[in-house]
């Protein structure tokens, strides 16, 4: 018999065939004269109906076990699926104790209740839906960004920066000894900016997508110590209205592409999800605001916060989640940021007397802040003055350099890409939508 993939079973392509079918059970039923089984093997968001004379039962198939089933495959009288398999065969491959196992037949787990079982949930419909849209969307991700001529660039791990300058860095050291193995102090990626702006000095346009570290000591539902960022970077930019497009236009594509390639995963996913605040992505034109039309909104408003909201405070969730209602419940740009809070490399826009920062953060409904960028400072005497400030000049003297030799104006966003999928599935926990989530007190597996 040919081996298929649940998925080329379901197909109905292969009507007829005698087949070999592997997988993990996800239902089984005992009748008077037959036994019904679900084998699902990840493929397809579809199980493949088996159907077995009672002969062929066996009291280790049960929910969870794994299996190997051949048989004939043909039209299915019912209509929910068009194809069943009829067996000849049954092997259990590994059984699963049913007392055991922690998801029950024809119980609906909450992801509350999954999320306790990171090395079993890929196991449940819902979670291995969630994954397959994920892994979908890392597609979507690339594509755009092939689609439209960026290089990626596979940015460090391994870093001696700190981007961000905001000191949330996990240090990197040999576990078995006392031994330096770089000679300057070494910590996991905040942010692969700086080696992008390296980058887009050569391509142009350069992209990056992986994993970054924060040592945020935050329980919070929309926070990971270690989360996915997809990073852009973009040489000969004139003004934050071209970075916001390019934002907007990924935005857009990538969740239309997920959309339209995991319609069904999407749907079954929001059977076991209320989709409290999802984001289309037709219809909403992205509204912008400035940081101080946002701070005159927030002063304007009869919500109590409980974070300060004067001209120069850092825009809390809080604050976040207000405008997005405000502005109608749609993705929102927020730009021109005070100057002191924004990181050394973003540009000066030289006003006054509220000194501001060429700097843009795109708030989404339900999330709050979803991407952050800026234009960069191309200004060799003004980014060293900033940087001599801090007394960081040495540190990137390598980043001075850039601006020596055919700077160019350009600016760049990161999206985090937990968040993106939270905002296009309308997820409230961010540890639902990444395998193995990483945060403050936890480190499983
Ligand atoms: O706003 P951030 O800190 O921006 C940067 O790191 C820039 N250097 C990016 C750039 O311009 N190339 O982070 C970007 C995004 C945030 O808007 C947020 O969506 C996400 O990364 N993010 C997190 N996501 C999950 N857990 C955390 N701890 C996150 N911190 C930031
Ligand atoms: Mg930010």
């Amino acid at each position: 018999p040919a081996k298929l993939r649940v998925s080329e079973a379901v197909s109905g392509a292969h009507l007829g065939a005698n087949v070999k079918v592997q997988g993990w059970l996800r239902s089984v039923r005992p009748q008077k004269a037959n036994l019904f089984l679900h084998v699902n093997d990840g493929s397809a968001l579809q199980s493949l109906q088996v159907v077995a004379s009672s002969e062929l039962n066996d009291p280790l198939l049960t929910l969870g076990s794994a299996v190997e089933v051949t048989g004939t495959l043909r039209k299915s009288p019912h209509q929910k699926q068009p194809v069943e398999l009829e067996a000849d065969q049954i092997h259990v491959v590994g059984d699963c104790n049913p007392v055991d196992f922690p998801f029950k037949k024809k119980e609906r787990h909450s992801l509350e209740y999954i999320r306790q079982f990171p090395h079993l949930r890929c196991r449940t419909n819902a979670f291995s839906s969630l994954l397959r849209i994920r892994s979908e969307a890392t597609t979507a991700v690339h594509s755009y960004f092939k689609e439209n001529g960026f290089v990626q660039i596979h940015t460090p791990v391994i870093t001696s920066n700190d981007c961000e300058g905001a000191g949330e860095l996990f240090r990197v050291e040999v576990s078995s000894s006392d031994i330096k193995f770089f000679s300057v102090p070494a910590f996991l990626t905040v942010s692969g900016q700086l080696h992008l702006e390296v980058m887009s000095g050569a391509f142009s346009r350069v992209y990056t997508f992986g994993p970054t570290f924060r040592a945020e000591n935050s329980q919070s539902r929309r926070h990971l110590a270690e989360f996915y960022m997809v990073e852009a970077e973009v040489s000969f930019t004139q003004s934050l209205e071209d970075l916001t497009k390019v934002m907007e236009d990924m935005f857009r594509s990538a969740t239309e592409h997920v959309l339209a390639h995991c319609a069904a995963d999407v749907d079954l996913f929001h059977k076991h999800v209320t989709p409290g605040h999802r984001v289309s992505p037709q219809g909403h034109l992205l509204f912008g605001v400035t940081y101080s039309e946002a701070i005159d909104i927030l002063n304007h408003s009869s919500q109590k916060f409980a974070f300060p909201t004067d001209w120069g405070c850092d825009l809390q969730t809080e604050h976040e989640k207000y405008l997005v209602k405000h502005c109608g419940n749609v993705p929102v740009f927020v730009t021109d940021y005070p100057y002191d809070l924004k990181p050394f490399y973003a540009r000066d826009n030289q006003d006054h007397p509220k000194h501001t920062a060429a700097a843009v953060d795109l708030l989404v409904p339900g999330v709050g802040e979803l991407c952050g960028g800026s234009l960069r400072e191309e200004r060799l005497d003004l980014l060293r003055a900033r940087l001599e400030e801090t007394g960081l000049e040495d540190t990137y003297s390598w980043y001075l350099d850039l601006r020596r030799f055919g700077s160019v104006p350009h600016g760049g966003f990161g999206l985090g890409f937990e968040r993106f999928l939270q905002c296009i599935l309308g997820v409230d926990n961010i540890k639902d939508v990444i395998a193995f989530p990483r945060f403050s007190h936890s480190c499983l597996l």
